[in-house]
């Protein structure tokens, strides 16, 4: 049995869904993985709370208490006021981050996983901001310290779409990419096209649903659309695509004609992030793109996305489902750890 000790930093949606999942997982984890999963602390804000014996912190109180409307660093006897992100290191082997992307400098987030990285801790991130802005250099910082870096929640989550392309994919060579990878956008296009709804109550549905950003003109926008698809360029096709570089568009000018209209043409509108070999180079894009009903995105409605590859020994290859959820993101947080030790 391995004791693996976990910090979590970050209790919003997906952090609050990733504690109450290791609480009703642990068990399971340990019975057919021999991995006893410890939250040794957890952080936000405020400070964290901490908690060194064997068993860690009492993962359902504290959620209670969070959800009672406590704070973090008021959680009792475990409380830490102030206690920030590196310092609660000390008490974990695995960083969970899942602060709010910050597509501006990655911070706090990206000052997490430096320290987490620069001691050798595994790092499992829901945050993208530092992996869009900063992935070259954390890997360089990852190899260095012979610890890893695991990603999948931040590139659409419970969708796997690295973990196909790394493993399923490998020898073949990616000649495109196309995904649906944002669930909130595909929402609010689905209802707009299937029920009729407006654009507003569709996105306040969305984030009734608790899948839209923080700042939701982060997924009208397209520009989390276009994180995920820089992420996963650059781990495939290297690590050079910068946001600024991808051509975007959201879907705030799609308009109830819009999607009329392509539907007498037997089309659907869906918001498109895609990657294409151009001759010598790969070109990025996020774009609302009309799609024939026999294209394999047409297909995927509401919350869930896709990723379509089409390699040249393997041909087209789509993986669809992976609903936006914060329970779906504590998911794919679960899965990558798991994965980093067995
Ligand atoms: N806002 C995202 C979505 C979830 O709607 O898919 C986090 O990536």
């Amino acid at each position: 049995m391995k004791d693996v000790r976990i910090v979590v930093c970050g209790l919003g949606n997906v952090g609050k869904a990733f504690v109450e999942l290791l609480a009703e997982r642990a068990p399971d984890v340990e019975a057919r993985y021999a991995l006893r999963l410890v939250l040794a602390a957890a952080v936000d804000i405020g400070g964290a709370a901490v908690c060194d014996a064997p068993g860690g912190l009492p993962a359902r109180e504290l959620l209670a208490h969070l959800h009672a409307g406590g704070r973090v660093e008021g959680f009792g006897k475990f409380g830490r006021p102030g206690l920030s992100g590196p310092e609660a290191l000390d008490a974990a082997a695995v960083l969970v981050e899942a602060t709010p992307t910050n597509l501006t400098d990655g911070e706090p987030g990206r000052t997490h996983i430096v320290a987490a990285l620069r001691r050798g801790r595994e790092v499992v991130s829901a945050n993208k901001g530092p992996i869009v802005l900063f992935y070259k250099e954390l890997l360089e910082l990852a190899r260095q310290n012979r610890c890893g870096l695991h990603i999948s929640a931040a590139t659409a989550a419970a969708l796997p779409t690295l973990d196909v392309a790394r493993v399923c994919l490998a020898g073949s060579r990616i000649l495109s990419v196309e995904g649906i990878l944002n669930g909130t956008t595909n929402y609010i296009l689905s209802r707009m096209r299937a029920g009729g709804a407006a654009y507003e109550t569709a996105l306040k549905e969305a984030q009734q649903l608790g899948i839209a950003e923080t700042d939701p003109r982060k997924d009208v926008g397209g520009f989390d659309t276009a994180a995920k698809l820089v992420i996963i360029a650059n781990v495939l096709f290297g690590p050079s695509f910068r946001l600024e570089d991808v051509p975007t568009q959201g879907i705030t000018g799609v308009t109830p004609e819009d999607i009329a209209r392509a539907g007498k043409d037997g089309e659907v509108i869906k918001l498109v992030g895609s990657a294409e070999r151009v001759g010598g180079e790969v070109r990025l894009r996020v774009a609302p793109q009309r799609l024939k009903a026999t294209h394999p995105l047409a297909s995927v409605n509401g919350s869930e996305k896709a990723i379509s590859y089409m390699t040249d020994t393997m041909d087209r290859i789509t993986v669809s489902g992976g609903k936006s959820s914060p329970v779906g993101a504590a998911a794919a947080l679960l899965k990558d750890l798991i994965n980093a030790y067995v």
